[in-house]
């Protein structure tokens, strides 16, 4: 396997650089567009800049682009690396999450420590589900989503491209969240959410459009 090295330096970057070592994957450093970050260490390893700096590493590293949780910003790092000619890493699954063969996932997608996932459930391309989410039967979390620490999403729900599901928050059944729509944190949501908008509380209701 090729040495990894990850998108953003931030928080979640950093997670994911624990989630590598927990699994025996070895990276090598960060990547950050804002200039200021160049040069520095974090957690033990250089931030090299922005994906040009890197060039002549192309053919020898392969970049983990799901490592900022935005969507938007996700999706802006999956096509500059493409656009770049580099590639992004495989999927990155925690050692404990038991993955049947009833269960799809795409690439370039993070799953971290003691997420559920149970049947017939589809994960798409760069999608975080973030460590404790419980997925349930027939679940779709299209491409880009973010799924944060600790949500529960029953049976039979549509998480859209590039949304957002807050943390601690629950989604009943048959339930669809609309692309790139973001659910504030520890709501429940009962009702479909539609595309861009914010929806937040319990039960979560209309805020704003999003972002
Ligand atoms: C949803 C969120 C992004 C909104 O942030 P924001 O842009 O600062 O929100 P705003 O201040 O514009 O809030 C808009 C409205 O939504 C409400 N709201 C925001 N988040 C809410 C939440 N989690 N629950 C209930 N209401 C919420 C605000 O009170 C405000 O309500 P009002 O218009 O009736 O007064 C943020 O509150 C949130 O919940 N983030 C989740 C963070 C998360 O999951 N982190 C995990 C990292 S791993």
């Amino acid at each position: 396997m090729k040495p990894l090295v990850i998108w953003g330096c931030g928080g979640h970057a950093r997670e994911v650089l624990h989630l590598c070592e927990q699994m025996g994957a070895r990276v090598i450093g960060f990547l950050d567009e804002r200039t200021e970050y160049k040069g520095k260490v974090m957690d033990g390893l250089p931030v090299f800049g922005d994906l040009p700096d890197i060039l002549h590493l192309k053919d020898q590293v392969r970049i983990v682009c799901a490592g900022v949780g935005d969507p938007f910003l996700k999706k802006h790092f999956v096509d500059k690396t493409t656009r770049l000619g580099f590639q992004p890493a495989n999927s990155l699954i925690h050692p404990s999450v038991y993955l049947s063969k009833r269960n799809t996932i795409g690439k370039g997608t993070i799953i971290c420590e003691g997420t559920i996932l149970t049947t017939n459930v589809q994960v798409g391309n760069f999608v975080i589900l973030n460590r404790g989410v419980i997925l349930s039967h027939d679940d779709i979390i299209q491409d880009y989503a973010t799924v944060a620490p600790g949500a529960s999403i029953a049976g039979n729900v549509m998480v859209g491209e590039g949304a957002t599901i807050g943390i601690g928050s629950s989604i009943r059944e048959k339930v669809s969240i609309g692309a790139w729509s973001m659910i504030g944190g520890g709501s429940f949501v009962k009702e479909n959410v539609p595309p861009h908008t914010l929806y937040a509380g319990v039960p979560a209701v209309y805020k704003r459009k999003w972002p």
